[in-house]
């Protein structure tokens, strides 16, 4: 037996960057955010072990459109953007459950990701080890690196060996504000070596209606998901939050062309946070925001990678137009 395929955990390494502790920066954002005029808390914290579970649950939703349609464009056109790349790093930022590089893996010359080394990038150790364990059973020649780390802060540990293809699916950047996206996608440019490319997605400006459904489904998944962040505060900072007290409310704002989620008090109500001797007062109407989602039109994205130092090289979007993944390489060297 000459040609035995390396054993499985040969091909499987793991890295873990994670210097600061979770619960210290729970603890000066949560503090931040509730202590400010207009109250807010990051959309990062969203991500438990429910959370991520109703996001998965989102990502099938009829009116969820967006992960539908990255899907569809990644099926349609994943062997065009493979096709420059016949050897290296496939890197993934915010890999989660990865099921969407499978179609790229997919759509390689090479089957069974032979000459591909995978590097999913996530902050939960244990999300990306079972994810990685499915992907090497699947694909018997692939190689697995999985680095932990908050990809906002260590762009610079993910490995620069090999001619490399970085990925950030979904409309994860949709997250970041203005100044977030310019600050990350200029970190983003000066790591990108001659060769290596960028592929990112954004979810476009669309009729209203379909943008506001998409964040207001029918069975209330996303109104579980928003309020899930209340239960996670609970449980981290020692809190009393009454869950039933505060509503699910999403809105499409159209002069800072995002949707935005927010949690809304039926009452007036208060709120212990006894880990961080707080005591919150909301008035009746008033709104936690818990995230944004940036929406984007042609005009607005290119202006967005050329103030950061990017070109797009490539414009993949769907028949309708309703999402892109837009490839982009460093403007200069
Ligand atoms: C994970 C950031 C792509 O903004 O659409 C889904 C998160 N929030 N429903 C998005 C989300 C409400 C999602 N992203």
């Amino acid at each position: 037996m000459e040609n035995r395929e390396p054993c499985k955990s040969s091909r499987f390494e793991i890295r873990n960057y994670l210097t600061s502790s979770f619960y210290k920066e729970i603890s000066t954002d949560v503090l931040t955010g509730l202590t400010a005029d207009q109250k807010f808390i990051p959309s990062k914290y969203f991500y438990d072990e429910r959370g991520s579970k109703l996001y998965e649950l989102i990502c099938k939703l009829p009116e969820y459109y967006l992960t539908r349609t990255d899907l569809s464009i990644l099926e349609e056109k994943g062997g065009t953007i493979m096709e420059p790349f016949e050897k290296g790093d496939l890197v993934e930022l915010g890999s989660g459950a990865n099921w969407k590089i499978r179609t790229l893996i997919d759509a390689a010359n090479e089957p069974h990701g032979a000459n591909l080394r995978y590097v999913p990038v996530d902050v939960s150790e244990s999300a990306l080890v079972a994810a990685s364990e499915d992907l090497i059973n699947k694909y018997p020649k692939l190689r697995v690196l999985g680095i932990v780390a908050d990809f906002t802060r260590h762009l610079d540990r993910i490995p620069n060996e090999f001619p490399k293809l970085t990925i950030l699916f979904g409309s994860t950047i949709g997250n970041f504000s203005e100044v977030e996206s310019q600050e990350f996608l200029r970190t983003v440019a000066n790591s990108i070596k001659p060769g290596d490319r960028f592929l990112i997605g954004l979810d476009m400006i669309k009729e209203k209606n379909v943008m506001e459904a998409a964040y207001n489904d029918a069975q209330g998944v996303t109104s579980a998901f928003n309020r899930n962040i209340l239960h996670i505060i609970n449980r981290e900072l020692n809190a009393n939050f009454d869950i039933s007290v505060f509503d699910h409310v999403a809105f499409f704002n159209g002069e800072e062309e995002q949707v935005e989620m927010h949690l809304q008090a039926k009452h007036r109500t208060a709120v212990e946070i006894k880990n961080l001797n707080l005591s919150v007062e909301f008035e009746k109407g008033e709104t936690i925001h818990t995230e944004i989602s940036r929406k984007f039109s042609k005009e607005s994205a290119m202006k967005m990678f050329s103030r950061a130092g990017l070109t797009v090289a490539r414009w993949f979007t769907d028949p309708k137009g309703w999402f892109s993944l837009v490839e982009v390489v460093r403007s200069r060297f």
